[in-house]
């Protein structure tokens, strides 16, 4: 990883950290707790992947390096953390750590991490109509980006992935089944993101090429999830490790062992890499794109 690469991605996490909790409304005495409570999960860290792959997207089809759509980047954090929020429940995953502090519902009770999830999963869409509203972004663009992000988080995407994979616990699934759940439950968001830089570029013809790279990353970012769910520690990762065998899910790393899931993995980074030449400026998401297939967190 070279050293501008690292830095120009701290810079930009750094400037969604910032920003992330800023978008979660604390006025209101009554309904304070909630809003705290999708603040902490906001401000707990966290890669920040998907909205610098929005960004990444828009930035190679418009040219425009500017952050001015800087909140439209975030909304795909923030349905990203409602996702963790919710996966981390007593009723679907029981883990207590998330992002190396307790989960929400840990911190808060659990009611109100619901509900703090529930928040987190409306604003995205809020943000996206005041933006068109205020004339920041098109009415046109602000349907298609809500199109793109309802539909990748709705039960044919994230939710609908959630649920296979509830349904597969203690029971051993055919590997496409596990392909069609990894790509709902983790590839849809990763797709959705990509897929919302060229729209907001006004680029849609370059939405299958990003589709098609998402699809690929997507994947190998799951089944790195599911190694390092066997081979990461909780120091790296921040959030408990085991938890899929303890709960006996079908992961990749369980269906194909160790040793494929990482031929797999990086095969799948070397597709979605070259994938990349199709878009100019694609250095630093080529540079993130590797990086990703020997993270450890
Ligand atoms: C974890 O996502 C859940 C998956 C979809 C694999 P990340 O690994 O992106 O989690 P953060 O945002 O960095 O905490
Ligand atoms: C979670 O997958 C994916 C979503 C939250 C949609 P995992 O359950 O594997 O994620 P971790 O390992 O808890 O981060
Ligand atoms: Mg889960
Ligand atoms: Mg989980
Ligand atoms: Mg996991």
């Amino acid at each position: 990883m070279d050293k501008t690469f690292s830095a120009r991605l701290s810079e930009l996490s750094e400037i969604i950290n910032k920003r992330l909790p800023q978008l979660v409304d604390i006025s209101n005495v009554l309904t304070k707790e909630v809003s705290e409570a999708a603040a902490y999960s906001l401000s707990a860290g966290g890669k920040r992947l998907r909205p610098v792959l929005m960004r990444e997207f828009y930035k190679m089809s418009s040219g425009d390096e500017s952050l001015k759509y800087l909140d439209i980047f975030c909304t795909i954090e923030l349905i990203h953390t409602f996702s963790l929020i919710h996966d981390d429940l007593p009723c679907m995953d029981n883990d207590d750590f998330r992002r190396g502090k307790p989960s929400c519902h840990k911190a808060y009770p659990e009611a109100i991490a619901l509900l703090a999830g529930d928040q987190l999963c409306t604003l995205p869409y809020e943000i996206i109509s005041k933006s068109a509203k205020e004339g920041i972004i098109s009415a046109d663009v602000a349907v298609k980006l809500i199109y793109a992000l309802s539909k990748a988080v709705g039960v044919c995407g994230m939710i609908g992935g959630q649920v296979i994979d509830m349904l597969s616990e203690s029971r051993e699934i055919p590997i496409e089944t596990l392909d069609e759940l990894q790509k709902k439950k983790t590839g849809a968001l990763i797709s959705a993101a990509c897929e919302m830089g060229c729209i907001l570029a006004n680029a849609e013809d370059k939405c299958d090429a990003a589709r098609e790279y998402a699809n690929k990353l997507g994947l190998a970012f799951q089944i790195r999830d599911d190694i390092l769910d066997v081979t990461g520690t909780f120091e790296q990762l921040g959030k408990p490790i085991g938890s899929d065998s303890q709960q006996n899910k079908s992961t990749y790393v369980s269906l194909l062992g160790l040793g494929k899931s990482e031929e797999i993995c990086k095969e799948l980074t070397e597709e979605a890499a070259k994938l990349l030449q199709r878009f100019e400026n694609n250095r630093f998401l080529t540079e993130l794109t590797w990086s990703l297939l020997s993270r450890n967190n």
